[in-house]
């Protein structure tokens, strides 16, 4: 199948990218870059041995988004192009609206012209809000985001499945992310962020880079086995297995389907960081800091239903996503830079 990335130069578009290809689907990738580089599109070129056609592009912009649609017979496509960082999606969240939710339109009206009919969506734990119970199981309400980043993920949710709804021909599947971490095996593509990371690993591995002197370990008063907070880390590598499984199921299904991505395990933060430290030899310094704002106890998945509908579960452990997350990091002491 040729399968469109948008936004597939990021960090688990260009690992999708990788296990797309060894799974032998062709693809294209459309990014503006401005969160990712054309660097990590050459490296899952070294790692596949295979050319990626690829367009500097914003999926916001429908002449860009048409012309790449004429040039090419596309399958399915696979929207990764979002902005996700919460802090700055609560200073501008026009920005965030705007490019989320447009990118997610301009898609779907281009997929309507061109009679493609699959969609998959990167969509994100942070839709059940404040948790009342875990494991998050699919069929549980939808809660209340916290930030503007929440609600164009919720907001999307709504409009591709009213999409799918008026069109019975079109099979879309909204995939619920979990916190991804890791990277490839080879270590030549892995999460850049820009500035300061937001996320734990790449925090972590910055630390231990020397980048960063010390983490904040956000709040340790909360009501989990340590006091810090919990939540479902899964390897970038079997998230991106999880796309493959996707697509191939898209092919006879139609409809929405809503499939949590994550292990069914929890973590703390200092189950993190002390599994870091044991499997790479090396020392966190770490403070214990106040709670982070909108920051919640525990989450993570029940994960059933991506076996039985997708037939994917994942496979890598913690201490293979804090090897791989060094590997990347030490090799790539500056990220793509
Ligand atoms: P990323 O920032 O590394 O990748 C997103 C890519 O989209 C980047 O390459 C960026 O340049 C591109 N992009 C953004 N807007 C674009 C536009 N208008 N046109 C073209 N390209 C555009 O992020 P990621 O971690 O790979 O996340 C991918 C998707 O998964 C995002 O939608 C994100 O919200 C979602 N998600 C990520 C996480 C996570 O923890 N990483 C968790 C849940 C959901
Ligand atoms: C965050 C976002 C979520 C988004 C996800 C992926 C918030 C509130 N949530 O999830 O919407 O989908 O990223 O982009 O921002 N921690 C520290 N110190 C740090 C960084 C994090 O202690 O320097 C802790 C946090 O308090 C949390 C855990 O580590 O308990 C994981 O944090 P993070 O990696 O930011 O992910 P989430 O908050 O789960």
């Amino acid at each position: 199948m040729k399968v469109l990335l948008a936004g597939g130069a990021g960090y688990i578009g260009s690992h999708t990218c990788v296990e797309l290809i060894e799974a032998g689907h062709s693809v294209i990738i459309a990014d503006n870059y401005s969160n990712s580089c054309p660097v990590a599109i050459e490296r899952v070129e070294e790692i596949t041995g295979t050319k990626i056609p690829h367009y500097e592009a914003d999926v916001c912009d429908p002449e860009a988004v048409e012309r790449i649609f004429s040039e090419n017979e596309i399958d399915a496509v696979i929207h990764f192009a979002g902005l996700k960082a919460v802090g700055e999606s609560c200073e501008k969240p026009v920005m965030y609206y705007r490019n989320n939710i447009d990118s997610t339109l301009t898609l779907l009206e281009a997929m309507k012209r061109h009679n493609v009919n699959r969609f998959i969506f990167s969509s994100s734990a942070t839709v059940y809000g404040t948790p009342k119970t875990v494991p998050l199981v699919e069929t549980m309400p939808t809660g209340t985001p916290t930030n503007p980043y929440g609600w164009t993920k919720l907001m999307m949710e709504q409009i591709l499945s009213d999409t799918a709804k008026a069109n019975p021909e079109m099979s879309i599947v909204i995939l619920r992310y979990f916190n991804p971490i890791g990277a490839h095996k080879s270590g030549r593509i892995g999460e850049d962020p820009n500035g300061i990371p937001n996320n734990l690993m790449p925090y972590i591995t910055q630390v231990a880079a020397g980048r960063l002197p010390q983490l904040g370990v956000f709040g340790d008063d909360y009501p989990t086995h340590d006091g810090t907070g919990v939540r479902d880390y899964i390897h970038v590598v079997d998230l991106a297995k999880g796309h493959v499984k996707a697509i191939d199921y898209s092919s006879d299904h139609t409809g929405t389907e809503i499939v949590n991505l994550g292990t069914g395990t929890g973590y703390s933060v200092l189950d993190i960081v002390k599994a870091f430290e044991r499997v790479n030899h090396i020392t966190i310094p770490y403070v214990i800091k106040p709670r982070r704002a909108g920051d919640i106890a525990e989450c993570y998945a029940n994960a059933e239903k991506a076996e039985k509908v997708l037939g994917w579960k994942a496979e890598l452990g913690l201490d293979e996503m804090c090897y791989d997350s060094w590997n990347w990091q030490s090799h790539n002491v500056n990220g793509y830079k």
